[in-house]
């Protein structure tokens, strides 16, 4: 390489057009997976109060939220639930109820725009009385009988015209176990898209709030989510996954998490999803809503830096307005 002063990296900045030509990575409405919450106690829109510009969504209202999705050109949503506190129980046992929340939701969702992909999340902790992922006994969160139950709702799922299972439990074998029991009952077209690296991280909590399971979660989820610290874990944990079955892989959180991203779509070259949590949205507009920062700038350069990571694309609650963006 010539150095300075017969090499001036300045020269391609200099003019629009010629950033144009040298640009690497772009987002387009084809990377946006929509995270909806819903909930049951309405049939509108109520809003998030830690998450500011998010509602959660009655039956109708998700309804003609994959409407908006087909209109905005996002392939897929992605269905986080709010149930009532009534409802919850150590079990979870409306989480594989045929006739609940998530299966009505899927129903409208795939009745409105059937083009669109439907992902659920499996994992018991919006159902549970204690906010858990898994079954508690004694302060230890059983695994092989957890993966039971998550058989059990990702088939009520798949039976409701769920497109993709998204495990977000991370216990050990579920991706095999789910594989095998969903190609059991017919199901072997439905994706399994694999929480493979979940962080045990605080930027969950906004979240916790959106579906009522902060209030209720006793202790952390250290036994069975990941330590910040780790990244070989990581790659172990995808490989695994991998080998049992994943369609898709994803890392979660997003942004503090890119070399993980990286890490993981250099070594695999798998289909590979980051999830931009409550948190860093949270973050962002808060910040924004102080003034500190230029909020819709923030969002468009955070979800493009995801697929500068290498991610092919990314969960987000700024879906719907970043896509709007992109269309303008
Ligand atoms: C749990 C689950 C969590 C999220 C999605 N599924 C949080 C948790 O582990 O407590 C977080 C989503 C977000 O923060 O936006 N199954």
């Amino acid at each position: 390489m010539t150095a300075f002063p017969t090499t001036r990296m300045r020269r391609m900045r200099a003019n629009d057009w010629s950033r144009r030509l040298m640009r690497e990575n772009m987002l387009t409405p084809n990377d946006l997976i929509w995270t909806v919450v819903v909930s049951d106690r309405t049939n509108g829109a109520e809003p998030v109060p830690s998450m500011p510009g998010v509602e959660r969504l009655g039956v109708k209202a998700a309804a003609n939220a994959a409407k908006r999705a087909r209109a905005l050109g996002i392939p897929a949503v992605a269905i986080f639930p709010n149930i009532d506190d009534s409802l919850k129980d150590a079990g979870g046992r409306e989480a594989d109820n045929p006739d609940g929340l998530v299966a009505n939701v899927i129903k409208a969702m795939k009745d409105a725009a059937p083009e669109i992909g439907i992902i659920c999340d499996v994992a018991l902790d919006p159902f549970t009385d204690h906010g858990h992922d898994g079954l508690l006994e004694g302060g230890v969160i059983l695994n092989d009988a957890t993966v039971e139950r998550l058989c059990s709702q990702a088939l009520m799922q798949a039976n409701a015209g769920c497109d993709v299972i998204a495990p977000s439990d991370m216990m050990d074998g579920r991706i095999g176990v789910l594989r095998a029991a969903l190609d059991s009952q017919g199901f072997t077209d439905t994706l399994i898209l694999s929480y493979a690296v979940k962080y045990a991280s605080v930027f969950y909590g906004p979240y916790r709030n959106a579906i009522g399971s902060a209030a209720v979660l006793r202790g952390d989820k250290k036994t069975y989510q990941m330590d910040p610290a780790n990244t070989d874990e990581a790659l172990r944990e995808a490989a695994l996954d991998i080998d049992e079955g994943a369609d898709m892989i994803m890392v979660k959180p997003g942004l503090p998490y890119l070399d993980v991203v990286a890490r993981l779509k250099t070594e695999f070259g798998m289909p590979t999803y980051a999830f931009q949590v409550s948190g860093e949205y949270a973050m962002i507009e808060a910040a924004a809503a102080n003034g500190w920062i230029d909020g819709e700038r923030a969002m468009m350069e955070s979800l493009l830096a995801f697929k500068r990571a290498g991610a092919d694309g990314v969960l987000t609650y700024f879906a719907v307005r970043a896509a709007e963006r992109l269309n303008a």
